[in-house]
């Protein structure tokens, strides 16, 4: 988390800061089309909030959108990038560990954050657990069989393949489960709150 933080005053800059924001426009889109206009909107390990401010555009009949990121820098540079936008707030806080009420959200999203989750099955039964029926949780990271060399070791617990994550999302209750590949290495998954 602290090299995260050290990170949030130029996260958004240079190619990478360049690559951050496609895949979350991309990541915009497709939530959108399943979620055409959701009330409210959190964003799981928001980082610097770019995702959230591009829902807030794109949304205007959205009430709340709330980021959460377990960087303390990420979360001030969050809030400094939105301030001018009553309905976007942000709080320290983990995946694993969600300071919501049940079925607060309509809109899940995640992007390029799952894979650093200490516990992505807490983390994922927490985002389903504050979804409300009928709701979308939206998440796009590294998922590849390519990628299966490095569960063997430090790695070897994380949800890197379609098949681990599938699982993991289908034990939270989330369904229909919907892959779209985003990158080669990089997907985004969709799965509904029944
Ligand atoms: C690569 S950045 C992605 C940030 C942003 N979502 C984006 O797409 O630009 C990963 C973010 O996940 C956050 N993070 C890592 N583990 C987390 C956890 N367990 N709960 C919440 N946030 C977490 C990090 O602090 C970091 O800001």
């Amino acid at each position: 988390m602290a090299a995260f933080g050290e990170r949030a005053a130029g996260y958004e800059d240079g190619w990478l800061g360049r690559l951050h924001h496609d895949i979350a426009d991309r990541c915009a889109d497709l939530a959108l089309a399943r979620s055409p206009s959701p009330g409210r909107i959190l964003d799981v390990g928001c980082g610097t909030g770019y995702l959230l401010r591009r829902l807030a555009q794109r949304c205007p009949a959205a009430t709340e959108l709330a980021g959460i990121d377990a960087a303390p820098g990420m979360v001030q540079a969050a809030r400094r990038a939105a301030a001018a936008d009553g309905r976007l707030s942000f709080q320290i806080g983990t995946a694993e560990q969600l300071p919501y009420p049940a079925g607060t959200f309509d809109l899940v999203v995640s992007t390029t954050s799952f894979d650093h989750w200490a516990d992505q099955r807490a983390g994922l039964a927490q985002c389903a657990q504050v979804l409300a029926p009928g709701g979308y949780l939206v998440l796009a990271d590294l998922f590849s069989a390519w990628l299966l060399p490095t569960l063997a070791g430090g790695r070897r617990h994380k949800a890197r393949t379609r098949r681990r994550a599938g699982r993991l999302l289908t034990a939270a209750g989330l369904r229909p489960v919907a892959w779209q590949r985003l990158y080669p290495f990089l997907q985004a998954v969709t799965a509904g709150k029944p």
